[in-house]
């Protein structure tokens, strides 16, 4: 895998200390040394008197983002006829290129969507399902898996068997997770599907570990009666230091809106062969022209399907769509290894000082195997609502989980400082 070198060139180190400067009366008194992560700070334009924890929900653009999706706008509003005519193929392939890169993968595996929501539904209402097959899921997985797999399943008559990956929060262990979905597969199991990094409590998921289980369990199926590891990838994508092979998926689904911070409205499914051969697109494709061709013979197309043909077709946003690139590019740049390790550091330093506060009670893991970007916690006698309420009269952007059981929740991200994840913690020390 390409990794580029941290931090070259992109004019980062030209608006660091703009950053700083204008960091306002709550930043003055850091100790923090302007480092590279403030030259980091300083490609967003997130309003600069807030401490933005909130990385997981929608992209602020970075700077390179945002002049890709400017110049292409203005390119397209001049001539979009012809310039769509003449660089479609050109800058989708760019976006494919780039994504492969990033996710060390070949780009003809990898389609591009709108959202993780698009690529879920696309997926699960995709899959050759038959009556009397079986979908494990979780009660731990989010709205867009459940809702997608719910319509899988009335449309196919697949069973969706519910499972709880562990008993107490907080006696987690991944060889618990891995054996409870072991455990879980039946010989009429098709699909496991699963959400890397759960955004209701920040437990992140032992995937290799499971996906080892997931293949122990289909020695000896035959290939089209193998089960299939379909992951919603979204908040483990744009922070942890892997490559869709070390996951073991057979599918995974992100947006790049969020911890990528690519353009808002775009994502990727990445599948194996395995995976491509097991569905079929729900939305005709603009990228493959033997589909096209064959409907103009008034043929029918190959039925092989491909990540192309099951990228949705239709005009886009283009303008954001092809700015993907940049994205992944910037997070190439940075070093994706480095961004883990700073995601993971702040992380730590959110869980460890809640740790220590006894009005709250912590969600996540404080294991870094089984946690990344999320941090969930409750403060005694106040609702979540009231939590982030309160954080954001102090200018502190939280959000709450938007699941039954909700908590209070945090990402700190490669945006943010040491120094503002010590304000935001005192702020919650001071809600006792
Ligand atoms: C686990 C999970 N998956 C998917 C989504 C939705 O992502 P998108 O907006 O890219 O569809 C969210 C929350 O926004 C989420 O928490």
């Amino acid at each position: 895998m390409n990794r580029r070198k941290f931090l070259v060139g992109a004019g980062l180190a030209a608006t660091a200390g703009a950053f700083v400067s204008s960091c306002g009366s709550r930043r003055s008194a850091s100790t923090e040394s302007a480092s590279e992560w403030d030259k980091v700070r300083a490609q967003f334009n997130l309003t600069p008197d807030q401490i933005d924890l909130s990385a997981l929900f929608i992209a602020s653009h970075p700077k390179p983002v945002r002049d890709a999706i400017e110049h292409f706008r203005r390119t397209l509003d001049e001539n979009p006829t012809f310039y769509l005519s003449e660089q479609l193929n050109s800058h989708e392939n760019d976006v494919l290129e780039a994504a492969a890169d990033y996710l060390g993968a070949h780009p003809a595996n990898i389609a591009l969507t709108d959202s993780t929501t698009m690529g879920l539904g696309l997926v699960y209402n995709g899959l050759n399902l038959l009556s009397g097959q079986q979908i494990i899921t979780t009660e731990h997985d989010y709205y867009a898996t459940r809702e997608s797999l719910r319509l899988a399943a009335d449309r196919s008559g697949a069973q969706i068997r519910d499972i709880k990956l562990y008993q107490q929060g907080d006696t987690i262990t991944a060889d618990e997770i891995v054996s409870n979905i072991g455990n879980a597969i039946a010989p009429e199991t098709r699909v496991v599907a699963l959400t890397w990094v759960h955004s209701s409590t920040g437990l992140k998921l032992p995937l290799k570990q499971i996906a080892d289980a997931i293949a122990e369990a289909n020695a000896n199926r035959d290939e089209s009666q193998k089960v299939l590891m379909c992951v919603d990838g979204v908040h483990g994508f744009g922070v942890e230091d892997v490559e869709m092979v070390d996951t073991g998926c057979d599918f995974f689904m992100a947006g790049c809106h969020k911890w990528l911070f690519g353009p808002r409205g775009t994502g990727i499914i990445w599948g194996n062969d395995r995976a491509w051969s097991a569905v079929n697109p729900i939305i005709p494709t603009f990228m493959d022209d033997e589909v096209r061709n064959a409907w103009m013979r008034g043929d029918e197309p190959s039925d092989r399907i491909t990540a192309r043909r099951m990228t949705p077709g239709g005009f886009k946003a283009f303008e954001h769509q092809w700015a993907m690139a940049e994205a992944f590019k910037f997070h190439l740049d940075l070093g994706k290894d480095k961004v883990a390790s700073r995601t993971h550091e702040l992380n730590r330093q959110f869980k460890e000082g809640l740790a220590g506060m006894s009005h709250v009670k912590l969600y996540t893991p404080l294991d870094e195997n089984l946690s990344s970007g999320i941090v969930c916690f409750d403060v005694n006698a106040m609702s979540p609502r009231d939590v982030v309420r309160r954080l954001s009269e102090r200018k502190i952007v939280a959000t709450s989980t938007p699941y039954a059981d909700s908590h209070a929740r945090v990402s700190p991200s490669i945006r943010n400082s040491s120094q503002e994840i010590d304000i935001a913690l005192s702020e919650i020390r001071a809600l006792a």
